[in-house]
């Protein structure tokens, strides 16, 4: 754990500020005796870690050579140590008892807060982090009323600050959610494929500035959909699978000639990994990733998005293309079958949504496939730490924490998370 090597992508001044033995734990209290050393390579600058120099020097010489000292101690002549501390007193009343008679006692291996760091077996870091970043046209960040600390970011400024801001805490990737005018929404969401529409300028102007900046996008329909859904929706109710594939495919290709690394197909339409690998391929993005929502669950977690994006469905909900069956979250079998799917498709990143209210599926996809898995945090997950923060129910910061590192343990290798910011400077070091 303590020869953890941290890439840091960018040249950020606040990365001075980690401090090595608060960056590799949730809390790790011990002082480990460890040098941070800053080496400057051609594209990162990295933080490696090595053992102290400060034990290293000649030895003192005090007038006695090694001959003399062990004669001495051959001929009973010992030298004083401290005593072993007496044994600490118990409580007045405390019944004496026989000791159990037990070969285990888990509790031995967690005695020290030295012991306890070294057999730690999940680490949290900012490079597990996704930021999901709400965008808009518009010049001023617009606060979003059901997710304290998250704001509509102005793409050509708030947005590119708030980029800078992660970048500083090791947050290097991050995933666009644009609101789009309702004028520009239509039934079949063709703003969505537009070459010169939010999504598409905002990657540019980001790719301009932080060329190694990892960008994620969101390929569905709902924020260009007239009706708030992922598709294109008949007109007696039903979602039209192959068709609003057709639209994806363009969606994804727009997205990647803007220079997009991974595309996030969220809609749960059937045949659209593949279908959207095809299409890449066709234009020469062959480079590009896919990180599917493999299993996204028809969730009441998800409401305070669909307020920041005023994405709600019109009508009706999105239990019939979301994970299905009676209650949409009943379902754990069911995430085998669409992550079956997505594996045979080509899928490079499978994604678990909400996140913990989902760990088994987290841990079920982890366990059957060799790829990398990602959890998404939800607004509404991120609104009640949030809310039970500001309320001092919970303490936020500790809650926050203990939310991210579960979802490592349960096999998350990258988190999508609107804590990004904020868990990052914690673990930096950075108490904000
Ligand atoms: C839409 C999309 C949604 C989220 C991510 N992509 C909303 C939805 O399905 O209604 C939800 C994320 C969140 O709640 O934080 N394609």
């Amino acid at each position: 754990m303590a020869s953890s090597v941290f890439h840091a992508p960018c040249g950020a001044p606040s990365i001075k500020q980690l401090e090595c033995q608060k960056y590799v734990g949730l809390r790790p209290s011990v002082t480990l005796r460890f040098n941070c050393v800053k080496t400057k390579t051609v594209t990162a600058r990295r933080l490696v870690v090595t053992a102290s120099k400060s034990h290293d020097g000649a030895s003192k010489k005090l007038g006695i050579s090694d001959a003399e000292c062990e004669a001495a101690v051959v001929a009973g002549n010992i030298p004083e140590a401290p005593p072993v501390p007496p044994k600490p007193a118990a409580p007045a009343g405390t019944p004496v008892v026989p000791s159990l008679p037990l070969s285990r006692r888990p509790r031995r291996n967690r005695k020290s807060p030295a012991m306890r760091a070294s057999f730690q077996e999940t680490n949290l870091s900012p490079a597990n982090f996704v930021y999901p970043l709400f965008i808009h046209e518009g010049e001023e960040d617009t606060p979003i009323g059901a997710m304290p600390g998250c704001y509509r970011l102005g793409w050509r400024h708030g947005l590119v600050q708030e980029v800078a801001k992660a970048r500083d805490v090791g947050v290097n990737s991050v995933v666009l959610f644009p609101k789009v005018p309702d004028a520009l929404k239509s039934p079949t969401g063709d703003e969505a494929y537009n070459d010169n529409g939010l999504v598409p300028r905002t990657i540019r102007l980001l790719k301009d500035r932080y060329p190694d900046l990892v960008i994620y996008t969101d390929v569905a329909l709902d924020p260009y959909s007239s009706d708030g859904h992922d598709g294109i929706v008949r007109e007696d109710g039903v979602i039209m699978n192959d068709e609003t594939v057709h639209q994806l495919c363009k969606q994804a290709v727009s997205q990647a000639r803007a220079g997009a690394d991974v595309v996030s197909p969220s809609d749960m339409m059937d045949g659209r990994v593949g279908a959207i690998r095809a299409a890449l391929d066709a234009e020469g993005f062959q480079h590009v990733s896919i990180m599917s929502y493999t299993a996204k669950y028809a969730s009441s977690f998800y409401g305070p998005f669909r307020e920041a994006l005023d994405s709600n469905p019109r009508f009706g909900d999105k239990k019939t293309y979301v994970i299905r069956v009676i209650e949409l979250y009943a379902n754990y079998r069911e995430a085998l079958v669409e992550a079956q799917a997505d594996e045979s498709e080509g899928a490079d990143i499978l994604l678990v949504k909400p996140g913990l209210p989902y760990l088994d599926v987290i841990r079920l996809l982890r366990d059957k496939y060799p790829l990398p898995i990602a959890a998404y945090q939800v607004s509404g997950e991120y609104s009640m730490i949030k809310a039970g923060g500001a309320l001092k129910m919970i303490d936020e910061q500790r809650v926050m924490m203990e939310s991210l590192m579960c979802l490592r343990r349960a096999g998350a290798d990258i988190i999508l998370t609107y804590f990004a910011l904020q868990a990052a400077r914690c673990l930096c070091g950075e108490k904000r």
